[in-house]
């Protein structure tokens, strides 16, 4: 598949890079967009020399200003159901390929478009950046998992405000309730972005997937099966040669050099 409403780069050996790229749209996610977005997951997924990644909307306005509201009216109930599925399944990837992303919210950050950063490890937001589900005010909701990972990340009565009144948060008070980690001038926005990946990427490989495993694994399940699973990633990760070298390039006080194995 050649890509038409993304770009599809590397910006090195390691770190990938996605741009939905449709500006004078405010980037909203058509079909072509989500299927496109869909084959460069499973492309960062299946490449072994990539461990990262970053997703950010092109321009300086917007992210993703939502689905594309044109194709939605067009949805009978049986296609919005299936399309609602195919949403979900495509960030369900993105969120557990066990490689990071970072989303670098530079703008409007609506419906989709904040589902879509959601399902990102982590989140950046540049200073103009507004997010919010703005579907009730719509009629509809959310259908790419926003009524389901908002509230895991802010909390049941937050989200519960955004979801049901639709307005949107500005980027300090996401900053404020932990839906962004960071927030910077737009200029800045992609540069720190990749510091941020560059850190965890500097950290062992299998390990940074075994705890986002971890995390995951506990936000879908209760505590107990969650523990069960921190113990046996445990016991993995202390199986692998990065786990003798992490430990012995602290007993000898130095950089730890790290294979992925
Ligand atoms: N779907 C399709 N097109 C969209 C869109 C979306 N979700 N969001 C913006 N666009 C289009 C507009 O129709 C417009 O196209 P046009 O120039 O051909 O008329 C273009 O992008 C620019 O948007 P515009 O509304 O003129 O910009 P604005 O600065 O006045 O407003 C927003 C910005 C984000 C407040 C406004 O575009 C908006 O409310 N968008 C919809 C957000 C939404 O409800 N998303 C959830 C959908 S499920």
């Amino acid at each position: 598949m050649s890509f038409r409403s993304i770009l599809f780069e590397a910006i090195d050996d390691s770190l990938a890079l996605i741009t939905i790229n449709r500006p004078d749209k405010l980037n909203a996610l058509t079909h072509q967009v989500v299927a496109e977005l869909d084959e460069a997951f499973r492309r960062v997924e299946s490449a072994r020399e990539v461990r990262g990644l970053i997703v950010t909307g092109s321009g300086e306005k917007a992210f993703v200003a939502g689905a594309d509201i044109g194709e939605m009216a067009a949805l009978t109930p049986a296609e919005a159901e299936a399309f609602s599925l195919k949403g979900q399944r495509v960030l369900r990837r993105l969120e557990t390929m066990g490689k990071p992303s970072v989303a670098a919210i530079n703008g409007f950050a609506l419906g989709g478009g904040l589902e879509l950063a959601m399902a990102c490890t982590l989140r950046v937001a540049s200073e103009n950046a507004e997010m919010g589900l703005p579907e009730a005010k719509l009629g509809f909701l959310a259908g790419y998992g926003g009524t389901q990972r908002l509230p895991r990340l802010v909390g049941r009565g937050r989200a519960a405000e955004m979801i049901l009144t639709g307005e949107a948060a500005t980027a300090l008070e996401a900053h404020r309730i932990g839906l962004v980690n960071h927030v910077v001038p737009q200029a800045e926005l992609l540069a720190f972005s990749k510091m941020l990946i560059g850190k965890i990427l500097s950290n062992a490989p299998l390990a940074v997937g075994l705890n986002m495993k971890a995390i995951d694994t506990g936000l879908s399940c209760g505590l107990e099966e969650g523990l069960r699973y921190e113990a046996a990633a445990f016991g993995l990760a202390v199986a692998t040669q990065d786990c003798r070298e992490g430990l012995l390039a602290f007993t000898q006080k130095r950089k730890p050099v790290f294979q992925g194995k």
